[in-house]
């Protein structure tokens, strides 16, 4: 297939951009460079430039014939977007719009869609276990912007010969294992990200909420390998017109259907590093959720994906990341 990465010099873009490479799919890249890298594309062909620029896309559509977009493009920093939502909608919804719009002009009908887990509400009733049916409850204006694409892509889907798969992502952690790109953030602010900082600097690793309903009192994530989550992009590339054949807009949880405490997260890292971390306790942050895990059956059904890669993996490459990071981007 000829796959159009939106967003495809950021982290997740640039691992699915590599997995689709080793798998034989042609890949052509567009990046505003707002926060990818070129550094990440300069083997890939590429362009520079807004997803709603009509005139860029329409050269991309006319110099490859491309046969399905994977859009990750989107600004994504949960605590920017409550104090800049109206660029949130923008960037996220506006532009994407004009994304489809660009499709719709050049006869491209496939789509797949970088959606988020933090749609999914927080549990009431103790079960910390979501699937796609599950209640959407989205915290923030971020996750609001993705819950309005879902919407828009389901009408549209629907409504016109436009097809849509949207994989709602938990929490991709780790690089891609052969290194060639990672998180080119410095400082995540997930706990991966701050257990990271808190070893590099020889400083603490503060738990932020301990009293949340849980076993151990310390918030649920799905983490996932970013490389798992872009394999899980191959095979919807892959499987496309067979998941979208009889329901034009599918959604479709990306996990490991398995939910790991912040101090087993903890644990698991000092295992890791073979050091000890300094770990203190605090309060949960504003806007903090207890957070949930993936039902994964859909895609094991219908992508005949699951993941393979463990969270120890994805913390090893995580660390394994950070002087290649260094020698590849300078910091
Ligand atoms: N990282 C996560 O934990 C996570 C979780 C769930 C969903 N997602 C979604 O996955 C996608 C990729 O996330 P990421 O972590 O790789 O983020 P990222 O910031 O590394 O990648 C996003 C890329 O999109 C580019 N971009 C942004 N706006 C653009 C525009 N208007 N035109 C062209 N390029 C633009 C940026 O330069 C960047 O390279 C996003 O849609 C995000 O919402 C991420």
């Amino acid at each position: 297939m000829r796959v159009l990465i939106t967003g495809g010099a950021g982290y997740i873009g640039s691992t699915i951009a590599s997995a689709c490479l080793d798998a034989g799919h042609e890949v052509v890249i567009v990046d505003d460079f707002s926060q990818g890298r070129r550094e990440f594309v300069t083997d890939r062909v590429a362009y520079a430039g807004d997803i709603a620029d009509a005139a860029l896309m329409d050269r991309i559509f006319s110099e490859h014939s491309i046969d399905i977009v994977v859009h990750c493009a989107a600004a994504i920093v949960v605590p920017e977007s409550v104090a800049r939502p109206l660029f949130y909608y923008e960037n996220n919804v506006g532009k994407t719009l004009d994304l489809l719009a660009a499709m719709e002009r050049r006869g491209v009908h496939r789509i797949v869609f970088s959606s988020s887990a933090s749609l999914y509400g927080d549990p009431t009733d103790g079960q910390l276990a979501v699937t796609e049916r599950s209640p959407i409850a989205p915290g923030s204006p971020y996750a609001r912007t993705k819950y309005v694409m879902e919407m828009a892509l389901s009408d549209a889907a629907h409504g016109s010969d436009l097809r849509a798969i949207a994989l709602r992502y938990f929490n991709p952690i780790g690089a891609d294992p052969r290194l060639r790109t990672g998180q080119q953030r410095p400082h995540p602010s997930h706990a991966l990200g701050k257990m990271l900082d808190a070893w590099l600097e020889r400083g603490t690793f503060t738990i932020t909420g301990c009293d949340w309903n849980t076993p151990d009192g310390t918030g649920i994530r799905d983490y996932l390998h970013v490389w798992d989550l872009a394999m899980a992009h191959v095979r919807a590339i892959e499987r496309f017109d067979v998941v979208t054949g009889s329901e034009p807009y599918r959604v479709i949880n990306i996990g490991r259907g398995e939910g790991v405490s912040v101090r087993e997260l903890a644990e698991a890292f000092q295992a890791a590093t073979g050091e000890p971390l300094d770990i203190a306790e605090g309060p949960a942050r504003p806007g903090d959720v207890l957070g949930a895990y993936a039902v994964v059956d859909t895609a094991h059904a219908e992508l005949g994906w699951t993941a393979t890669l463990t969270v120890a993996d994805g913390i090893r490459d995580a660390i394994a990341w950070i002087p290649k990071r260094k020698e590849l981007l300078g910091y």
